[in-house]
C-alpha cells in the first residue's frame, strides 16, 4: 500500500471507527495529513492533524479507499457516491451487492472487526467483491493488521456467521465473567474482590491462550484429566446445557446478522 494512500473513514468517531484509524495511525499505516474523518453530530477531539468532516461525499471525493463505520441503522440514509473507490463496510449485516448498489462503487468488501481493535488485538474475516485486484486485497489486508489478526474467506455466509463468533466475540468471555462474578456476590463475597477475581480469570486466560498457542479444546482436555475440582466444574457446566446454549447463541447472531441485510436501502 502506498504510503501516501488517502483513506477516509465515515463514523471515524464511532467506537470501532475511532479504534480503526487508531491503530492505522499508531503503526504508521496513514498519517494524519491523508486521513478524512466524518462525524454526525458532534466534532469528535481525536486525532489531531487529520480531516473532521460531516460531508461523506467530500470525504469519498478525497480518499481511495473509503471505511464505512456507522451503525446498520443508519446505512440506509447514507448516500455519497464512491465511484472508482475501494468501499470497505465493517457494519454487521450489510451485503456485498447492497453496498455495490448504494455508494456506486463494484470494489467493495465485507470486513467484521471486533471491540478489540481498540487494543490491537480483533480478528478480521473479510470477503470482497471480484472486482478488486491484488493490490485492493493487500491492502485491505494491511487495514485489518494494523488492529489484530485478518483473514479473507470466500463467502459472504461465512461472514454472517463469523459476525456472532468473532464480531460480537469479545462479549462473550464478559458474559462468562459476569455469571461467575453475580455466582460469587450471591454467595457473599465483596463485589470488589468477585471483579478482580474475574478480571484476573479473563485476563490470565487471554495471555495464556496468546503465549501457549494452544487450541483451547486441548486445553479444556488437559485440565479434565486431572479429575479435580475444575473437571467438576467443566462437566456440570457441560450437563446443564454450556455447550447447546453457545450453539443457540451464535445460531441466533447468524440470523440476526443475515435480517440486518434485509433493510432496505433509503
Ligand atoms: N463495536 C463493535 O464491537 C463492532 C464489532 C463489529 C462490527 N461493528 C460494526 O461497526 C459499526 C460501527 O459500530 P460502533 O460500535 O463503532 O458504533 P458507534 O460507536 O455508534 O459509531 C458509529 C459512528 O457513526 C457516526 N455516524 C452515524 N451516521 C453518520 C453519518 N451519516 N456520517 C458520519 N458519521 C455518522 C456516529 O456519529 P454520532 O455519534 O454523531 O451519531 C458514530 O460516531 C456498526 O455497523 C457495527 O455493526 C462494531
Amino acid at each position: 500500500m502506498s504510503d501516501n494512500l488517502k483513506l477516509g473513514v465515515i463514523g471515524g468517531g464511532g467506537w470501532l471507527g475511532g479504534a480503526i484509524v487508531a491503530s492505522l495511525l499508531d503503526t504508521g499505516l496513514a498519517d494524519p495529513e491523508h486521513l478524512t474523518l466524518s462525524y454526525r453530530s458532534e466534532r469528535p477531539d481525536r486525532f489531531p492533524g487529520a480531516r473532521w468532516t460531516r460531508d461523506n461525499q467530500q470525504l469519498a471525493d478525497r480518499s481511495d479507499i473509503v471505511i464505512v463505520s456507522v451503525r446498520p441503522a443508519d446505512w440506509p440514509a447514507l448516500a455519497i457516491n464512491a465511484q472508482g473507490r475501494l468501499v470497505i463496510s465493517v457494519m454487521a449485516g450489510i451485503r456485498l451487492q447492497q453496498l455495490s448498489d448504494q455508494l456506486n462503487t463494484k470494489r467493495v468488501v465485507r470486513a467484521l472487526p471486533n471491540a478489540a481493535a481498540e487494543v490491537g488485538k480483533s480478528y478480521t474475516p473479510w470477503v470482497a467483491s471480484s472486482d478488486l485486484d491484488d493490490r485492493d486485497r493487500l491492502a485491505v489486508q494491511r487495514i485489518f493488521a494494523t488492529c489484530g489478526n485478518a483473514d479473507e474467506v470466500t463467502s459472504e455466509a461465512e461472514i454472517d456467521y463469523l459476525t456472532g463468533l468473532a464480531g460480537s466475540g469479545p462479549a462473550f468471555p464478559a458474559l462468562l465473567a459476569t455469571a461467575m462474578m453475580n455466582d460469587a456476590i450471591k454467595r457473599g463475597f465483596h463485589p470488589d474482590v468477585a471483579r478482580r477475581a474475574v478480571d484476573a480469570v479473563i485476563v490470565g486466560a487471554g495471555r495464556l491462550v496468546e503465549l501457549r498457542d494452544e487450541c483451547p479444546g486441548d486445553t479444556v482436555e488437559r485440565f479434565l484429566s486431572y479429575q479435580g475440582t475444575t473437571a467438576a466444574a467443566i462437566e456440570a457446566m457441560r450437563s446443564a446445557g454450556f455447550d447447546a446454549a453457545v450453539r443457540c447463541g451464535l445460531a441466533q447472531a447468524l440470523e440476526k446478522s443475515v435480517d440486518m441485510g434485509n433493510c432496505p436501502a433509503s
